[in-house]
C-alpha cells in the first residue's frame, strides 16, 4: 500500500508518496502566493491551499494505482488562524505563525490576564504569532467577521476537512493554540472564556496517528484515490518533521532550517521552562516535547540570494566562502521580527561590522551564521534547564548546504546527524499515516525501521573556539539595538 504525507509549508505545498516499507516513491512541490499587506503582517487564502493540494495529489499519484493508497496525513505550518462560517465557508484569509500585528492582544493575555495564568491553563505564554492574540485582534478588529465564526481551524486541519468533511485537530498543532492545556490533551476552559472562543467552535482533538475519517466520495472520485483511503489526523509540521527524522522517544533533538528555524527536543514527560522561552508543546508520538522558534531561518539566505544578490545558485555563492569563524560582519535574523527566545515582534534584521574590504561572500557568510548564533540563543535556554544535547539531526531547505550544517555544528558545539532524506514533515506526515493503519504498531516503530542516519558532522574544537568568541560579540548586539527597534 501506498502513503501520502502533505507537507503544507508557508511557500509551497511538499507532496511525498511512500510504500508501506517506507521507501520514498515519488515528491511533488507546488507554490501558492505569501502576501504581506502591511509591515509585519503574513497572509494567505486557504483555497490556495486547497487548489495546490489537490493539483500535488493528482501529480503525485499519477504513476500508480490509486485504489493503493490507503492513507492520506500532514505536516503544517503550525498557529494560523484560519476561520469558517456556518456554511464552512473561509471568512477572511489566514493570519499566518510569523505574523506580528497582536502586539497589543499579546501585551493583554501576558501582563493583564498574565503570565503565570497563561502557562498553568496552557504549559504556553503569548507569543504574537500564536492563534489565541489573533482570536483576540478578530474580535477588536473586525467584529463583524468576529461574529460569523462557525470554526476555528489551523492550516493542514482546514486541508484534512477539505478531504474528509471532519473538523478536526492534532495535540502537537493544537498546543501552539494558546487554547489548549497541553499536559491533559484538551481544550482549556479557561483560555476558551478569556479569548470569547466556545468550545463547539474549536475541532475535535486526536493524537497524530489516529484516524479521522474516510476520504469524501467526490473528493476520491477526482483524485482517482479508494474511497477507502483513510484521512489521519497528522501533526503540527515541527512534530511532523521531527518523525520524519526520527526524533521521538525522550532526549533526541532535531533542527529545522525551513522558511522557520527550530530546535525540537523530545521528552517523555510534560515539562516547561520556568520562563516559558522555550514552547511546551504535545508530540505526535503521544509524549512531549520542547521548542524553540526563530522566524526566519532559510528564508534568510532566501531573501539574501533572491532578492537583493539576485540568484538562484545558493551552492556557487557559497563556495567562495572560506575563513570560517572570522567573519567581522553579523547578521541579525529578525526579517518578521523575532520569537524565541527574545519574544519581539518590533525586532528587525540588520548587518554590522561591515567595512571597505568586505566581501559579498562576507555578507552571505554572516547570514548563515546569525542564522545560527540565533538558534544557539534558543540552544542556552535549553542548557539553562539541564537538557544536555550531545548531537541533533537537521532538516529543512537549508539543510541542504554542507557548509551551513558545517556552521551550525560549530556555532552549537554538536555533532548533526544528517539522515538519508531531509523531507521532514512530509516523511513524518507519510509515516503517521503508515501508523494509522497498522503497518507499525507505533510512531516509535516506524521511526526505528524507516528513518536512517547517513552522515555525521562533527565539531571542530579550534573552530568551536572561534564561533564561541564570536556568539559572545553577536549576543551584545540585538541588546544594544532594541531601544531603536522599538522606537
Ligand atoms: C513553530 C512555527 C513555525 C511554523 C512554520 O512554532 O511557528 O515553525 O510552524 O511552518
Amino acid at each position: 500500500m501506498y502513503y501520502i504525507g502533505v507537507d503544507l509549508g508557508t511557500s509551497a505545498v511538499k507532496l511525498l508518496l511512500m510504500d508501506g516499507k517506507g521507501a520514498i516513491k515519488n515528491i511533488v512541490s507546488k507554490e501558492y502566493p505569501l502576501s504581506f499587506p502591511k509591515p509585519g503582517w503574513s497572509e494567505q487564502n486557504p483555497e490556495d491551499w486547497d487548489e495546490q493540494v489537490m493539483a500535488g495529489i493528482k501529480e503525485l499519484i499519477a504513476d500508480v494505482d490509486g485504489n493503493e493508497v490507503a492513507g492520506i496525513s500532514f505536516g503544517g505550518q503550525m498557529h494560523g488562524l484560519v476561520i469558517l462560517d456556518k456554511d464552512d465557508n473561509v471568512i477572511r484569509p489566514a493570519i499566518l505563525w510569523n505574523d506580528g500585528r497582536t502586539t497589543k492582544e499579546c501585551d493583554y493575555l501576558n501582563n493583564t490576564i498574565g503570565k503565570d495564568k497563561l502557562s498553568e491553563y496552557t504549559a504556553n505564554i503569548a507569543f504574537a504569532g500564536f492563534t489565541a492574540p489573533k482570536i483576540l485582534w478578530v474580535k477588536e478588529n473586525e467584529p463583524e467577521n468576529f461574529a460569523k465564526i462557525a470554526k476555528i481551524m489551523l492550516p493542514k486541519d482546514y486541508i484534512a476537512y477539505r478531504l474528509s468533511g471532519v473538523h478536526c485537530t492534532d495535540v502537537s498543532d493544537a498546543s501552539g493554540m494558546l487554547l489548549f492545556d497541553v499536559k491533559n490533551r484538551t481544550w482549556s476552559k479557561e483560555m476558551c472564556e478569556i479569548c470569547s472562543v466556545k468550545e463547539e467552535q474549536l475541532a475535535k482533538i486526536y493524537e497524530s496517528y489516529e484516524t479521522v475519517g474516510t476520504i469524501l466520495p467526490e473528493v476520491a472520485k477526482k483524485l482517482g484515490i479508494s474511497e477507502n483511503c483513510k484521512i489521519v489526523a497528522g501533526a503540527g509540521d515541527n512534530a511532523a518533521a521531527a518523525v520524519g527524522t526520527g526524533t521521538v522517544g525522550d532526549g533526541a533533538c532535531n533542527i529545522s532550517l525551513g522558511t522557520s528555524g527550530t530546535i525540537f527536543i523530545s521528552s517523555k514527560n510534560f515539562g516547561v521552562d520556568s520562563n516559558n522561552a522555550l514552547h511546551s508543546f504535545a508530540h505526535a508520538d503521544g509524549t512531549y516535547h520542547l521548542m524553540g522558534c526563530m522566524l526566519s531561518a532559510a528564508s534568510c539566505n532566501k531573501w539574501w540570494m533572491d532578492e537583493i544578490i539576485g540568484t538562484k545558485d545558493y551552492a556557487a555563492e557559497q563556495k567562495s566562502i572560506e575563513k570560517l569563524g572570522e567573519n567581522h560582519v553579523f547578521f541579525l535574523p529578525y526579517l518578521m521580527g523575532e520569537r524565541s527566545p527574545i519574544n519581539d515582534p518590533m525586532a528587525r534584521a540588520t548587518f554590522t561590522g561591515i567595512t571597505m574590504d568586505t566581501t559579498r561572500a562576507d555578507m552571505t557568510q554572516a547570514v548563515l551564521e546569525g542564522v545560527a548564533f540565533a538558534l544557539r540563543d534558543s540552544f542556552e535556554v535549553a542548557r539553562s534547564l539541564g537538557v544536555d544535547i550531545k548531537r541533533s539531526k537537521i532538516c529543512g531547505g537549508g539543510a541542504k548546504s554542507p557548509l551551513w550544517k558545517k556552521i551550525v555544528a560549530n556555532v552549537l558545539n554538536i555533532k548533526i546527524d544528517v539522515i538519508e532524506s531531509e523531507e521532514g514533515p512530509a516523511l513524518g506526515g507519510a509515516m503517521l499515516a503508515a501508523v494509522a493503519n497498522g503497518e507499525y504498531a507505533t510512531v516509535q516503530a516506524a521511526a526505528d525501521a524507516i528513518v536512517k542516519i547517513v552522515d555525521t558532522v562533527e565539531p571542530d574544537p579550534e573552530l568551536v573556539a572561534k564561533y564561541e568568541a564570536r556568539y559572545q560579540e553577536f549576543k551584545r548586539i540585538y541588546p544594544a539595538l532594541k531601544p531603536v527597534f522599538n522606537a
